[in-house]
Order: structure tokens, then sequence, then C-alpha cells
């Protein structure tokens, strides 16, 4: 495995995901570890990231020195690089302007680092950072430049140890998977092993041992992948001592459990319990029309209708939850060893006598990860790329009361964009697609007659991880398409928008 020091950087998680994606388990740490811990991981390499500290700063995280004393190799990526010059004895100046963004790297001297790359050519590479190298320790040579930057690369081959000023795990930045392959498999001589399958074999086992011979296990699933995956894998690794549990809110979309719960029970023998809450749920939010009551509704039937039907299991004595990677990360990284691992509680409020132990058989992948272990599982597209669906489901995509008619109206016209996105190739492409259901209706005319009726805002928007969000620039074809077999085939709607607005100041949801 390698052991990626974290200083802070936003690009961390991309080196812990570049590592894997040649094939090399990886795990980030937080900077307060010590080279003790990460010696007990016996690692075959180390990575210290970037960050936005400097290096003189008062509370600046340091290096512990421990770390080159291992006898893997290490790798000094930005900040991590500055760390090493300055505390092996080369000198750090901050400069007078950032520099962020594109700069041309010259390499300068051979290096393991650079083998297969042509050493006549530039490369085009990212860089952020504010200091910078001015000499390089004593033990150390240059062996890159940029014209702003003598020192942009340096290593200390007799050491093992290497550093870049720029980032490598940026995609833009050229020549970056060679220099990490040439890093992990050149220089520290690691034999690639992290696949998906061998994953699945050993998530299996590890269920199985810490699940036991007896005793049962619930799962919440939502239909969306991470629960899914998770419910596969321990159906594989325990079968029926797993108990799913499907709470039908009556505001998924059009077929939907119908169409996840048939195939979970026929495609892998789901031990799986559809609990149809529908009149519960629609009776507690007849006449709420604010968002955020209508969220709170559904969150505590949801714990409420979920925590009953555990109960009725006996000997549960595990909760199976899809806590990814990043969840995990996020919650340890630059504060104190004392800071509280924060626990994803998407179900959580289980009654306190059951004293469920949690089960997170995810906490180590990385979304696209996930999707390729639900590939290598066999699910369909259908499950491996489906789009985020929010868990209060078509509630907050019908503005103002919720009512049956209302549902089925927006059930009929969200299946038309899902049929027409995928049909087009660009459900794929687009990162959520939906139809709300706005509280107005407008004036119409259809044949000789003027109608008065609802209006469907389309949200169609592209994003890499929903904190930011474009509106999606559609072909005029497919909008104009989604709009006709809208207005034509949905009784009650007259008029169809697309919404154009980006995130922020808009959100992706309307509620
Ligand atoms: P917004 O609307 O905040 O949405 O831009 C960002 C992402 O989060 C999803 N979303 C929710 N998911 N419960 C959920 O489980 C919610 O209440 C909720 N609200 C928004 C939304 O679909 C988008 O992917």
């Amino acid at each position: 495995k390698v052991v990626i020091v974290d200083y802070g950087s936003q690009f961390t998680q991309l080196i812990a995901r570049r590592v894997r994606e040649a094939g090399v388990y990886s795990e980030i740490h937080p900077c307060i570890v010590t080279a003790e811990e990460v010696k007990a991981m016996n690692p075959s390499a180390v990575i210290l990231s970037g960050g936005p500290s400097s290096v003189g700063d008062e509370d600046a995280p340091t290096l512990d020195l421990g770390l080159l004393e291992l006898g893997v190799p290490v790798l000094g990526i930005c900040y991590g690089m500055q760390l090493l010059a300055h505390n092996m004895g080369g000198k750090l100046a901050s400069s007078e302007t950032r520099e962020y963004g594109p700069a041309d790297f010259k390499m300068t001297a051979d290096c393991p680092l650079f083998a297969d790359l042509n050493r006549e050519e530039s490369l085009r590479v990212w860089m952020s950072h504010g200091d910078q190298v001015k000499a390089v320790p004593p033990c150390f040579e240059i062996i890159g430049s940029t014209e702003t930057l003598e020192v942009a690369a340096m290593a200390c081959v007799e050491k093992n140890i290497y550093a870049l000023q720029y980032h490598p795990e940026v995609h833009h930045s050229e020549g970056g998977d060679t220099m990490i392959n040439n890093f992990l498999f050149k220089i520290a001589g690691i034999t690639p092993d992290w696949t998906m399958s061998g994953f699945i074999d050993s998530v299996i086992k590890d269920c199985q041992e810490t699940v036991g011979p007896e005793g049962n296990v619930v799962c919440g699933l939502s239909g969306g992948i991470d629960s899914t995956v998770v419910a596969v894998l321990l159906n594989k690794a325990i079968g029926h001592r797993l108990h799913c549990i499907f709470v039908d809110n009556g505001l998924m979309r059009q077929n939907e459990v119908e169409e996840v719960s048939s195939y979970l029970r026929e495609h892998f023998d789901l031990n799986l319990t559809v609990v149809d809450a529908r009149e519960r749920f629609l009776s507690k939010l007849e006449g709420v029309e604010d968002p955020e009551k209508k969220r709170k509704i559904i969150g505590y039937e949801f714990i409420d209708v979920f925590d009953k039907e555990a109960a009725r299991i006996e000997n549960v004595k595990f909760l199976a939850q899809g806590t990814l990677y990043p969840d995990v990360i996020e919650s340890i990284s630059h504060k104190g060893p004392s800071a509280v691992i924060k626990s994803h509680h998407n179900v959580g409020g289980l009654p306190e006598d059951m004293e469920l132990e949690l089960i997170e058989p995810l906490r180590e992948l990385f979304k696209d990860e996930v999707r390729k272990v639900a590939i290598e599982l066999g699910m369909p597209d259908s499950v491996v790329w489906r789009h985020p669906f929010p868990g209060p489901g078509l509630a907050i995509r019908i503005i103002g009361e919720i009512t049956d008619e209302r549902l089925t109206i927006l059930r009929k016209a969200d299946k038309i964009v899902q049929n027409e996105l995928t049909a087009s190739g660009w459900y794929r492409k687009v990162w959520q697609g939906f139809a709300v259901l706005l509280p107005l209706k407008t004036v119409g005319v259809m044949g000789d007659d003027r109608t008065y009726e609802n209006v469907i805002a389309l949200r169609i928007v592209d994003s890499v991880d929903a904190m930011t969000a474009d509106w999606a620039r559609l072909p005029s074809e497919l909008l104009e398409k989604i709009s006709s077999r809208i207005i034509n085939e949905v009784n009650g709607v007259n008029r169809v928008v697309y919404d154009i607005s980006s995130k922020p100041p808009s959100t992706i949801e309307w509620e």
C-alpha cells in the first residue's frame, strides 16, 4: 500500500485516486500521523501532499523526519517538496506573486521518475504555490525547471526521495500519470494488485469474519448505487441473514419501487422487504408547502418506519451502510487526534436497545470505484449510472402542495425526461436531469380551445460533485422533443420551460 500524508491540498484525494487507478491501494492520513504509525502500516511508498500553508508559518504542519527513515521511497508534491527542502537543509523563499496555472516544465537531469518521457520536450504542467525552493538540500540535485522556477523538481536518488513543485496528479499536467507510475513501479518496485475483483473477495471474507456464524444484519435500500452495492456484497457474504428494507414512501418515480425490488430479488436473490408506507407519508404531507417542513416530515417518518421494521427481525447485530471514503477522510483530516469521526447516519435513529454496530463495506472506496464494483458484480447501466435522487424524492420536485394528482403528472413528465435522455445518449453525459412541477397555471391553446394548465420545468445540469453545477447545453431538437412529448402525453400540462440557472446562485433542486 501507499500512504499519502495529507497537508490539506484540495488535490489530495486526486493523488489517492491516481495511485489506485494504477492498481495500487492507497490511503490518506492527516498530517498529524507519526512516522511510527506509518511504519506500522507497512507501506511500500510514502507521498507527501500539497497544502495551503507556508512552511514558515507559525502553525504550519511539519514533517516527521522519521518518515524519511522508513526505508521506502518518498515523493513530495508542492508543499510536500517545500517541507523536504526546509527540513533537509535547503532554502525556501516566498514568491511575490502566487504562481497558479500552467507552466512549461523541462526535465534537466536523468531521473527514474522521468523514465519513458522524452527529455527533449517540455511538459505543460499545473502549478499552484506561493513559496518556492531557492536552494536544494546538500544531497539533492535539481532535476527540472520552468521559466520562473529554477527548482521545479529535485531528487536525492541515494535516499530515494523525489519532489515536484507542480501537481502531477492533476489531469492537465502532461506526463503526470507517467511520473506517478514511475514512482510506484520503477522506483518503489510495487506490483499492482488493487483490483475490484480482489476487493470484492476480500470484503466478502472480512464481512463473514466480522458478522460471525450467527446473527443478522439490516440494511436500508434506496435504489441508489451505494446501498445496492452494499446489499449485494453482504448478501454474497452472509446470504439471507442480511435483511434489506426498502421503504416505499410514495415519493419515488414511476414504477421505480417495483423495478428495483424485483430486479434485486431475481438477479441477486436479496432478502428484501418493501414496506408500503405510501399512505402514511402522503397523509403526513397533506397541505404542507414549506420545503424544510417536507424534508423534516419525510426524515422523521423514514426513521420511524425503518426502526419498526428492523425491530421485527430477531437477533440483529449490525446495520450496514454505504459510507464512502471521501466521507471518512473529510471527517479526520487536519483535526487533532481526538477529533471524532463523524458517522454518516443515512439511516440512523434505531432503537437504542438494539445497540447495533455499523458495517461499512465501501468505506475504502471512491465513487468511481463503487461503480467499478457494481459493473464487476454484473449490475446493469441503469443502476451503475443512475443519477443521484434525493431522499425526499418527488416531494421536493413538486413545488407547493403534494397531491396524488400532482404526483401522477410529475411522474409521467419525469418518465419522458428520463426516457429521452437515455435514448439520445445524454443520460450518461449529464449529472442529473429531471422534471419539476410548478405551483402555477398558465394559458394555452389546444385545437380551438383555450387551456389553463400546469407548467413543467426541466432541470438538467452538468456537475462533478453537486457543489457547483451548470445547466446542460442540450441540443434544441432534444429539448423540443421532450417538451412536445410532455405537452402531448401528460394530461394537465400545457407549457414546458428550461431552467438556465447555474449553481451557485441557484441550487440543483428547486426546493
Ligand atoms: P442542491 O439542490 O442543494 O442539491 O443543489 C445538491 C445535490 O443534493 C441532492 N439533494 C438531496 N439529497 N436529500 C438528499 O438525499 C435532500 O434533501 C436533498 N436535497 C438535494 C440533489 O439532488 C443534488 O444531487
